[in-house]
């Protein structure tokens, strides 16, 4: 079987890791196509080389845009990638611009296409996400869902009979980070102590980072906490507070560039909470069972707030953000609702045998 990622946004690089290194250990050929959508090396190239991924095969560095002008300069590209490699299945991650450009180049080219992490809703029709992702399903052969309640969605759409359960691949590679990382010295930026109690913080949605009253309740209020705050910056963060005068640092606030994925896990593990608006980093503090406070609306990864692990906080005004941060320790729990780390074997199995069903060799 010969499969095609595409992929482009750090996230999909942690997704991509485990499923490359399944694909190669079942005896499959592997294509890596990267879009070029992120570039700076904080946010691509460390995750090909901590995370052992093999050098992209083709890259084709479209580089930042307004949605529609990134996803167009994809497109083109994508479908030259596709011809030229003809594999069994074009397999996108997720729900960036590059998911969705990977969704329309593969079926204007009648490439079967595979959707890993399919089945995710917020819900919110003003995410670029939402659209993404609900595109993606819909134009896929084969629809992965990472959880029951994403399969139970892809049921719902009338999209059940192209579905499997699969589970979360973030999960695999998180839980491997974590024990390669663990009894290693922890390195924190500087301006925060390791030895004393910390948190983590992340903030890269449009959402919160383009609207000026509420990026500035949002900062304001990570200033007041009681703990030391770690606010890994996305380089949007920097772009839109700069513009809107806003300062990232003082109070408890301790502004730093993105980290590496080892040493993601390795702060995040060893700090008191994280506060984020990532999708990705809630259901990685749940798995390391670090409370999380989300600044948005809603949450895909659902199973985090009913288990008592994630709050969210729809209004950032007055004392929100500080209230959820600062509340009392979840409930432990032993639930399992991203898998138990052999999501990407499973991936694979259901490429293959999809294969199988439709008349061709796996
Ligand atoms: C994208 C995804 C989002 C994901 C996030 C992870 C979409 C619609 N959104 O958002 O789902 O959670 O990646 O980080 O695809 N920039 C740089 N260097 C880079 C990349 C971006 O400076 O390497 C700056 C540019 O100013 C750019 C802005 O960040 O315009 C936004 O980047 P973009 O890729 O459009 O979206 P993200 O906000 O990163």
């Amino acid at each position: 079987m010969k499969v095609l990622s595409v992929v482009g946004a750090r996230p999909q690089f942690v997704k991509l890791a485990p499923v490359a290194h399944a694909l190669v250990a079942q005896g499959h050929e592997h294509v890596i196509v990267h879009t070029g959508q992120h570039y700076d090396p904080y946010l691509s190239d460390v995750f090909f080389r901590d995370l052992d991924i093999p050098a992209p095969d083709e890259h084709l560095a479209v580089g930042s845009g307004s949605h529609g002008y990134q996803t167009g300069a994809m497109l083109g590209r994508l479908e030259d990638a596709f011809l030229a490699h003809r594999p069994d299945w074009v397999l996108a991650y997720g729900d960036t611009n590059s998911t969705l450009a990977a969704a329309v180049a593969a079926i204007k080219v009648h490439q079967p296409l595979a959707h890993l992490e399919a089945g995710l809703r917020s819900f919110n029709r003003r995410m670029p996400e939402e659209h993404n992702r609900v595109l993606t399903d819909h134009a896929a052969d084969l629809c992965l869902a990472p959880t029951p309640g994403a399969l139970a969605q892809l049921h719902h759409e009338g999209l059940g009979e192209r579905s499997r359960l699969v589970g979360d691949v973030m999960t695999d590679v998180l839980l491997r980070t974590r024990d390669r990382v663990a009894g290693q010295p922890l390195l924190l930026p500087e301006g925060v102590d390791a030895t004393a109690p910390y948190r983590i913080a992340t903030l890269h949605r449009a959402e919160n980072t383009d609207d000026p009253a509420r990026l500035s309740a949002i900062i304001e209020s990570f200033r007041t906490l009681d703990q030391p705050l770690l606010l890994l910056a996305h380089p949007r963060l920097r772009a839109k507070a700069a513009e809107q005068g806003i300062e990232l640092n003082g109070g408890s606030l301790v502004t730093s560039g993105p980290l590496t994925y080892p040493e993601l896990v390795a702060a995040v593990q060893h700090s008191t909470g994280v506060v984020t608006d990532s999708g990705g980093l809630q259901k990685e503090a749940f798995l390391l069972r670090v409370p999380c406070t989300t600044v948005r609306t809603e949450t895909e990864w659902v199973e985090t707030v009913e288990l008592g692990w994630n709050v969210l906080v729809p209004d950032p005004s007055g004392n929100a953000v500080a209230t959820a941060v600062q509340r009392p320790a979840p409930p432990a729990t032993e639930a399992t609702p991203y898998g138990t780390g052999d999501a990407a074997d499973r991936t694979v199995l259901a490429l293959a045998e999809a294969i199988g069903a439709r008349g061709g060799q796996a």
